[in-house]
C-alpha cells in the first residue's frame, strides 16, 4: 500500500480503460485518487467513481476497518469523486460527511441521502488526533462547490481537481513517470476543464497564501512532490489563470473539397516562413480536446471552414460550440474558407469566435469552389496583422 506520507496512505482507483471524460479524450485513461489519513480519527478524503468501488475498498481494509472511518471529506460533488460515498457509508454509517455549503447542497440532490454532514468554510479546520486538518473553499475551480483540504502537520494540499491530469499509470509521482509528461497531460486538463475560470483559480491560489507544500496530492492522475516541479506547476496556473498565451499561431481547419485545406497551407507556409512558431491541425484527424490545448497556448487562431448547408462543417461546428464555452481570453483570430454560391454562412462563423470573446483581426479570408495563385497572393497581406497581434498581450 503506498504510504505518501507516515499515516498517509493512497487508496484511489487507476481507469486503465477510459477514453473519454465527458467529451474530452483520454487516451492514457486517468486515475481518481482517494486519500486515508491513518490518525486517532480515521479520515478519507474524497472517493471515486462507483466502478471503482470494490478496488478502494479492497485497499480501505488492507489498512483498517473501514467502520472506523470518522470523516469523509468531499472536496468536491462531481461523481468521479463522490461517487463511491454512498456505498462506502454503509460500512461506516456514522461517519460525517465533510464538505462545503455548496457541496452538501450537490451531494443532497445528487444522492438524496440525508447523511451527517459537518459544512466548512475557508479558515475552518477539523482536528483528526494529531493533525488539524485545514479547509479552502475554491468556488468554481471547477463547481461551485469545490474545494481543497490541507494537512498542515504533512505539508501535503489535496486540491481535488486542481492540478490533476487524466494519467493512468502504476507510478504514483509525477516525477517517476516523467515532470515533463505530467505537465503535457496537466496544461491539457487546464484547457479543456479549468481555463474559464481564471479569476476564480487565481482567488484560490491567493487564498492558499504561502502554505509549505511537500506534496500536491490531486483527485485525477500524478501526485506532485518534486520541489521544482510543484513550482513550476503554480506558476504555470497563474499563467493560465491570466490567459497568458505564447507567441504561437495555431491554424485549426477542417475540409469538404481540400480548397480550406489549400488555403490551411498556405497559411502555415507563410506564417512558418516569416519564423513564427505555427501549429496546423486537421480538425478531421485531431480531438478537439487536443485542440483546445493548443489553442490556450497560442496567441492567434486562424480558423477554416468551407459552408455545408449555409453552416460550418459538423465537426468545425462542435469545435466553435467547445471553444465558446471555454472562452479563452486575450486571443486574436480570423476565419478562412471557400465556399461554392453563398457567403452567408460565414457571418454565424465569425459570431462563433466573437461569441468565443476572440478578437478578429481583419476580415474573414473567403474564396469561391478552388482558390487559385491569385488567391493565395491575396493572404500575404495578412501577416503583418498577424505579426501585430502576437506582439499584443
Ligand atoms: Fe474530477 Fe470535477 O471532477
Amino acid at each position: 500500500m503506498l504510504e505518501l506520507k507516515d499515516g498517509v496512505f493512497w487508496v484511489g482507483y487507476v481507469d486503465w480503460d477510459l477514453r473519454s471524460f465527458h467529451g474530452y479524450s483520454t487516451p492514457h485513461g486517468s486515475t481518481y485518487n482517494a486519500y486515508l489519513i491513518l490518525d486517532e480519527k480515521p479520515t478519507l478524503i474524497d472517493t471515486v467513481k462507483h466502478y471503482g468501488f470494490e478496488e478502494m475498498f479492497s485497499r480501505i481494509k488492507q489498512l483498517i476497518d473501514p467502520g472506523k472511518i470518522q470523516y469523509i471529506i468531499s472536496n468536491h460533488t462531481e461523481m468521479d469523486h463522490s461517487g463511491s460515498i454512498e456505498k462506502l457509508i454503509e460500512y461506516c454509517p456514522n461517519a460525517e460527511v465533510v464538505c462545503s455549503p455548496k457541496g452538501k447542497e450537490g451531494l443532497l440532490k445528487h444522492f438524496k441521502k440525508d447523511w451527517k454532514f459537518k459544512v466548512v468554510k475557508t479558515g475552518d479546520t477539523l482536528n483528526i488526533g494529531k493533525r488539524n486538518l485545514q479547509f479552502f473553499l475554491m468556488p468554481m475551480v471547477h463547481w461551485p462547490d469545490s474545494m481543497a483540504t490541507y494537512s498542515g502537520s504533512d505539508s501535503i494540499l489535496f486540491p481535488n481537481d486542481a492540478f490533476g491530469q487524466h494519467y493512468a499509470s502504476h507510478e504514483r509521482f509525477a516525477d517517476e513517470v516523467g515532470s515533463d509528461i505530467a505537465i503535457e497531460e496537466l496544461e491539457k486538463y487546464y484547457a479543456n476543464i479549468i481555463l474559464p475560470y481564471g479569476a476564480q483559480v487565481l482567488s484560490a491560489l491567493g487564498t492558499f497564501g504561502d502554505i509549505k507544500l511537500d506534496m500536491i496530492c490531486t483527485s485525477h492522475g500524478l501526485i506532485w512532490r518534486k520541489k521544482e516541479d510543484i513550482e513550476k506547476i503554480v506558476s504555470l496556473y497563474h499563467k493560465w489563470a491570466n490567459y497568458k498565451s505564447n507567441k504561437q499561431v495555431t491554424i485549426i481547419y477542417d475540409t469538404m473539397w481540400h480548397s480550406t485545406e489549400k488555403l490551411a497551407t498556405r497559411l502555415y507556409e507563410l506564417v512558418d516562413s516569416a519564423g513564427i512558431e505555427v501549429k496546423l491541425i486537421n480538425l478531421k484527424l485531431t480531438d478537439h480536446s487536443d485542440a483546445i490545448t493548443d489553442i490556450m497556448r497560442s496567441r492567434v487562431i486562424l480558423v477554416g471552414s468551407p459552408i455545408l448547408n449555409s453552416g460550418v462543417l459538423p465537426q468545425m461546428a462542435g469545435f466553435l460550440t467547445y471553444l465558446r464555452g471555454l472562452k479563452p481570453k486575450n486571443r486574436f483570430g480570423l476565419c478562412f474558407g471557400s465556399y461554392g454560391w453563398s457567403k452567408a454562412g460565414f457571418v454565424e462563423f465569425e459570431n462563433y469566435l466573437k461569441n468565443a470573446g476572440i478578437e478578429l483581426i481583419d476580415e474573414g479570408r473567403y474564396f469561391q469552389y478552388v482558390p487559385q495563385k491569385g488567391d493565395f497572393d491575396n493572404l500575404a497581406d495578412l501577416l503583418p496583422k498577424i505579426k501585430e497581434a502576437l506582439e499584443k498581450e
